[in-house]
């Protein structure tokens, strides 16, 4: 329709392009690395211009990299947000200046949700569900206490709240299990090893399950319980999130008992999703990915048909 309005082709071609501004969280984890190449992938896939933020995980970088898209005046924005709160206002100035948001992987905890067209990304309370799950199954008929060490993910995010309160919600269905300590590692391996030594300094041989908000943390965890000259996955049950390479390596060598799965391939259904709503057709408010659940016993059985 350029071209027939009278402009030359190259110039309708750059009109045409929809032009994607994405703000991620930073580079704190294997699934995150994942996730970045994903949308970098399917953005070139799709023939959309992306502006690709890393807020190196600082929400003030995330905001300022989201205002910046709105003064460039891209055609949509999408984000993970760090954390749940504040970013009210920042959402309100995208929404006057009338650039679709989409929340890729995280949600946020605003009121108004005609501040985003759509939320992608995994359901977190059930991926904590899930872990909850599988621990009462293993712990099945001993009415021995089990003394939990916990290892949140970034303190006010989405997936550290949802995925406590999931694991929570289905163990205390029962008093035997009890979470002795819970602490931030903050999504990394540094801190995971960093925090588990502090517990195991605490707690010593007490501590029956690790449950860890995500694999980097787990990994950095069985490093620390070696260390102390413990072996994980036999003196210590340990459960993690994600479903990464990295862990089924650690599952696959004996050292982690589980993984809940949570995908990071989001690329595809982004920019989809992208294309869409630059076509004015309505999107889902709410596309939850379909994840499954993978024990140390189907590691090496899974392990050549995993993407991340
Ligand atoms: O938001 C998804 C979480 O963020 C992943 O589970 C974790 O590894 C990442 O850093």
């Amino acid at each position: 329709a350029l071209v027939a309005a009278g402009l030359p082709l190259h110039k309708a071609l750059a009109a045409d392009k929809i032009v994607l501004g994405f703000a991620q969280v930073g580079a704190e984890s294997e699934w995150r690395a994942a996730n970045t190449q994903s949308v970098k992938d399917s953005a070139k896939e799709a023939g959309i211009e992306l502006k690709f933020a890393d807020a190196q995980q600082k929400q003030e970088n995330q905001i300022k990299a989201i205002r910046a898209f709105i003064a460039q005046k891209v055609d949509v924005i999408a984000f993970s947000p760090v954390v749940a709160t504040g970013f009210g206002p920042v959402l309100r100035e995208a929404k006057a200046a009338k650039i679709p948001v989409i929340l890729s992987d995280r949600s946020v905890d605003e009121k108004d949700d005609s501040l985003w067209v759509s939320f992608m990304g995994s359901d977190f309370t059930e991926e904590g569900r899930r872990a909850g799950r599988w621990l009462v199954e293993k712990m099945k008929g001993s009415k021995d206490t089990v003394n939990i060490v916990e290892l949140q993910g970034t303190t006010g995010s989405a997936p550290a709240i949802e995925r406590k309160k999931g694991f929570e919600e289905i163990i205390s269905a029962d008093p035997k299990f009890k979470i002795i300590r819970s602490q931030t590692g903050d999504f990394t391996r540094a801190k995971g090893k960093e925090v588990m030594e502090a517990f195991l300094k605490a707690e010593g041989k007490k501590i029956n399950v690790l449950y860890a908000h995500n694999d980097d943390m787990a990994i950095g965890a069985i490093q620390a319980i070696e260390e102390a000259g413990l072996k994980p996955a036999k003196d210590i049950t340990i459960i993690s999130i994600d479903g990464v390479k990295g862990a089924f390596e650690a599952m696959m060598a004996g050292k982690l008992n589980v993984s809940v799965e949570c995908s990071p391939l989001l690329g595809p259904q982004l920019m989809q999703a992208v294309k869409d709503l630059k076509a004015g057709k309505t999107i889902p408010k709410r596309i939850v990915t379909q994840e499954g659940v993978f024990p140390m016993e189907v590691a090496a059985k899974e392990f050549p048909n995993r993407k991340y």
